[in-house]
């Protein structure tokens, strides 16, 4: 045990020695350190080097050929290596599970646990000191961090950054966003087929993740809200020079922070977290964020509910002016300040914990004091928001134990109707239409016999992330052709999948249990009457209880809400212990495994 011993008596920046001389300088088992040294020398590196007591310090890689958006981080990597050798460690760069948001069929969600697993054996099982985590696309940023989490070894977060602005006949378009919004144009007859390729294909003119407030964007923002990356770090767009200088100064910090045994669970405490829901709401950031960021709380061992997104994050405002709940995208974010004007205009009233440490060893207060100040325009002051009261809402009901939705992009007559006026508070109620996933709907929306009409809500089940699996971005629903012809844009939409980070829809969603877990959306028929009170935080199928009780007796008499077979082996592991979007969307079991004060111990020789 003199190994553990050797670790544990450390502390202080004294140099010490580190984890990765288990495998390369183990005095006491010198046929196992040369089988685990000579393999690496096979490429160049020097058995001094390897002997010397160095960190070794992993870029866990996620860019490649099938994930574009971050595929940039082959070339930063080589900033990241010049830092690391700088402040006198060794790289050691390696691949993660590809997850591409859009490209990944069924989900991109269903990777995020893979992605997570993979990560987690390669923390644990190699000679590893620390290991930069370099995150953009949706799911690569809760994957890498979740996986840091659970092995807790020195991590820091590098972001690739969002593309550059895109642009069409002078206007600015928006990833995801732009999509939304031609495809509107396009059902309404304004623009043909190949017109909206071009449109949709304007957004991504550089290397990058999406360029608005996404999933990417929001997650990225939210790890450097954590205090799990450099400040700054989230907004620089790819191509600027300022992402290569931040990636060469995190591969520097990555080394200090092992001299400095600065590991997650020192900063992933409940005020990083709370801190978190604050910025998510300022920022206008995606509904994908309560899952990611439970999932991570949940592997960090903190409790958070998500309950405490409504609770700290509905009364921030909204000070971001970036789409879609805003206008500009992440060139102007970031020009703006990015992250730090915005915790700095948020700690001048009180709603950031200042003494929350980050991975630069400096707290939040310290990072972000004297950020730029609000520039009234892309980033707003707290007094002068874009939108009050912009942060989620959490709802309930006999459709759902909960589901969130996003305020910053209700309209100002639905919000001063059934929102702003709780003296009067209003409710409002709907005809039920009922799809069976995404297919379903594209194969009925325009089927007349529905008489859908302004008084309706569209729902979809089975999208959830056992019935999909993964949890489907479906539930932003656009209404029959002939409605949106008649001006009619948008109905409310509910569901037990998830949207777009990038989509504007003021949706109900990630409902839980879903449909597939035999929840209360599983029981709806189309026709009923739904109540949703924004105010009391309640949505309800109006039929009776003995009713109520009748549909969930003959949905367990029928075996269960049915759902598609399982593809893949993954599929199947995957739904056999996945839990519910409220909770993360966990594997269930891997919350069980924390490394915090070094209770996993290390692994054992593998020879
Ligand atoms: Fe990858 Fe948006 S699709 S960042
Ligand atoms: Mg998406």
């Amino acid at each position: 045990m003199k190994k553990n011993d050797d670790q544990a008596a450390t502390k202080n920046g004294a140099k010490r020695k580190l984890r990765s001389q288990l495998w390369f300088d183990n005095p006491d088992n010198p046929g196992m350190t040369a089988l685990y040294l000579e393999r690496y020398l096979n490429y160049g590196l020097t058995r001094r080097e390897l002997q010397s007591g160095k960190p070794i310090i992993g870029i866990a890689q996620t860019g490649n050929d099938l994930s574009p958006c971050n595929r940039h981080h082959i070339e930063l990597a080589q900033r990241v290596r010049e830092g690391i050798r700088e402040a006198g460690g060794i790289a050691m760069e390696f691949p993660t599970h590809p997850i591409q948001e859009t490209g990944k069929r069924p989900t991109a969600a269903l990777d995020r646990n893979l992605a997570y697993l993979g990560l987690v054996e390669i923390l644990f099982g190699y000679p590893l000191d620390g290991v930069i985590l370099t995150t953009g696309c949706d799911k690569t940023t809760p994957a890498c961090m979740m996986a840091a989490a659970t092995v807790n070894i020195p991590a820091i977060v590098l972001s690739g950054g969002p593309m550059l602005n895109g642009w069409f006949n002078g206007e600015r378009t928006g990833s995801g966003t732009v999509v939304w919004k031609s495809r509107e144009e396009m059902a309404a007859g304004k623009i043909d087929y190949d017109e909206f390729m071009d449109i949709v294909a304007s957004s991504a003119p550089s290397v990058g993740h999406c360029n608005t407030m996404g999933t990417a964007s929001t997650m990225n923002s939210l790890a450097e809200a954590l205090g799990f990356s450099l400040p700054g770090c989230a907004a620089i767009p790819a191509p600027y020079r300022e992402r290569g200088q931040i990636a060469y100064e995190t591969g520097k910090r990555a080394v200090e922070m092992v001299w400095e045994d600065l590991k997650p669970s020192d900063f992933l405490t409940r005020k990083a977290f709370e801190n978190c829901i604050v910025v998510n709401s300022a920022i206008g950031g995606s509904t994908n964020a309560p899952i990611h960021i439970n999932a991570l709380a949940r592997h960090i061992g903190v409790d958070l509910t998500i309950e405490d997104w409504q609770k700290f994050g509905h009364d921030v405002p909204l000070l971001v002016n970036m789409q879609p709940a805003g206008f500009y995208l992440g060139e102007e974010y970031h020009r703006a300040g990015g992250v730090p004007s915005v915790v700095r205009e948020l700690m001048k009233h009180k709603r950031i914990h200042e003494d929350a440490l980050t991975v630069n060893g400096k707290t939040m207060g310290e990072n972000c004091r004297d950020a730029t100040p609000p520039d009234s325009d892309v980033i707003r002051t707290y007094d002068k928001p874009l939108v009050k009261d912009a942060g989620f809402i959490v709802l309930r009901g006999n459709l759902f134990d909960s589901a969130i939705m996003k305020t910053s992009v209700i309209s100002k007559e639905f919000r001063d109707r059934y929102l702003s006026n709780p003296k009067d508070p209003e409710a409002f109620e709907g005809r039920a239409i009922v799809f069976e996933g995404p297919e379903d709907y594209h194969h009925r929306i325009d089927d007349e016999s529905l008489n859908i009409d302004e008084h309706c809500m569209l729902f979809v089940r089975g999208v959830g992330p056992i019935g999909y699996p993964g949890g489907a971005e479906v539930v932003n629903m656009q209404p029959p052709a002939a409605l949106i012809k008649k001006g009619i844009t948008s109905l409310p939409c509910i569901g037990d999948g998830r949207q777009s980070g990038t989509s504007g829809s003021p949706s109900i969603l990630n409902a839980s249990p879903e449909a597939a877990a035999n929840g209360g959306l599983a029981i709806l028929k189309t026709g009923d009457r739904v109540r949703i009170d924004l105010n009391k935080g309640e949505a309800n199928i109006l039929i009776s209880a003995e009713e109520l009780k009748k549909r969930h007796a003959d949905l367990k008499a029928n075996g269960g809400f049915p759902y598609p077979k399982n593809q893949t082996p993954w599929q199947e592991l995957y739904r056999d212990t996945v839990g519910q979007h409220a909770t993360g969307a966990c594997l269930e079991l891997a919350t069980r495994y924390h490394n915090i004060a070094g209770t996993i111990g290390v692994a054992r020789d593998n020879h």
